[in-house]
């Protein structure tokens, strides 16, 4: 049984949309913690002193695919403790990474599922100090993603349509809890789309910013009405509810099998090009492009539709106002490839003329 177990992991990880997930989950955490390499590691089943490693990202790449024996070190103690440790260079880094000019300092974090653990998720970068508590923490997050991922695969669902019966459903929910928030959410899906072409995403990465712009706000369903729907600014404790929406969202998607790396996208789609978003302070390039697509794209239409509490800004005031926030707010790219769309003539639905 613990053998074909295994295997299930490796058919996951080596065929088809588990394989996909687990890349662009290996890819996310990269970026979310400014690693430059990454990876995900897997016990093998039939034999607790082989690790294989699931997926991978920056110089780690190379090794992905690759089973290696767990020999004593950091790999070995964070998954007999599961706790999480600090990673500085040496030999533990040149053994996850395969390169001795390896990376100086990282983490590694335990991932369990079916109440074990079963792996590791690390990150590392080069040069730089050392992760401090809070890259520990998004790393944890991404462990948690990457485990249901895993689980998911594991447990032989066929990702791909529990994948599209999710979003077809959840948009449905948050249509039937919100009209507004289930009209814009189908607003933003066109023009992020495009800005995701403008800005060369491949298909895998063009399919996952679909969904994610469809039910970037589907943590919306759990907001209570009062604050929802209140026709004017919120209170500082109804903010701090709102605000939950994003990681509430991400939680809701991550039990969808296939969803987990649209669920990190989700999760980052309120955060700030200079670091001042929400709910993690992530800044730039640590963002995921599609969460800063999403960013970009919501505003907008945000922006142009008409609300019971004022009307909408006209295009070309939306697009100032965007193009003002380039740089501190919003991806300057995104804002750039937006403006561009939208003068080019993109249907603009839900603009107002004035
Ligand atoms: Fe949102
Ligand atoms: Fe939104």
């Amino acid at each position: 049984v613990q053998a074909h177990r295994f295997n299930a992991v490796v058919d996951a990880s080596e065929s088809g949309y588990g394989a996909l997930v687990l890349d662009r989950l290996a890819r996310h955490t990269c970026g979310v913690t400014e690693a430059d390499a990454g990876g995900v590691i897997v016990l093998d089943r039939r034999d607790p002193e082989v690790a294989f490693a699931a997926a991978g990202c920056g110089i780690a790449i190379e090794r992905t695919g690759e089973r290696f024996p767990l020999e004593p070190g950091v790999l070995r103690d964070v998954i007999a403790t599961a706790r999480p440790k600090r990673l500085s260079g040496g030999v533990e880094l040149e053994r996850l990474t395969g390169d001795v000019r390896g990376p100086a300092s990282g983490a590694c974090v335990a991932m369990s599922w079916a109440d074990e653990v079963r792996g590791a998720v690390w990150a590392a970068a080069v040069p730089g100090p050392a992760f401090d508590e809070r890259r520990v923490e998004l790393l944890g997050e991404m462990a948690r993603l990457t485990a249901t991922a895993i689980e998911h695969a594991e447990n032989h669902q066929r990702l791909e349509a529990s994948a599209e019966t999710g979003v077809e459903a959840l948009a449905a929910a948050i249509e039937m809890r919100d009209g507004y928030t289930g009209e814009h959410s189908a607003d933003v899906v066109s023009l992020a789309v495009e800005v995701g072409r403008a800005l060369r995403l491949d298909a895998p990465g063009l399919v996952e910013l679909r969904c994610a712009a469809r039910l970037h706000d589907v943590g919306k369903i759990g907001v209570p009405d009062g604050i929802l729907r209140k026709p004017g600014p919120l209170t500082h404790d109804e903010w701090i509810t709102m605000r939950r929406h994003a990681p509430d969202g991400s939680t809701l998607l991550a039990r969808v099998p296939g969803l987990e790396a649209v669920a990190a996208i989700v999760r980052f789609h309120h955060e700030r090009w200079d670091g001042a978003g929400y709910p993690d302070r992530l800044a730039a390039a640590q963002i995921p492009v599609a969460s800063r697509i999403v960013a970009g794209c919501d505003a907008f239409r945000a922006m142009t539709a008409d609300r019971p509490y004022r009307r909408a800004m006209t295009t070309d005031d939306a697009l100032r106002e965007l193009s003002r926030c380039a740089g501190t707010q919003f991806d300057a790219a995104v804002v750039d490839a937006l403006a561009r769309i939208v003068r080019a003539g993109a249907p603009v639905r839900g603009a107002g003329a004035g």
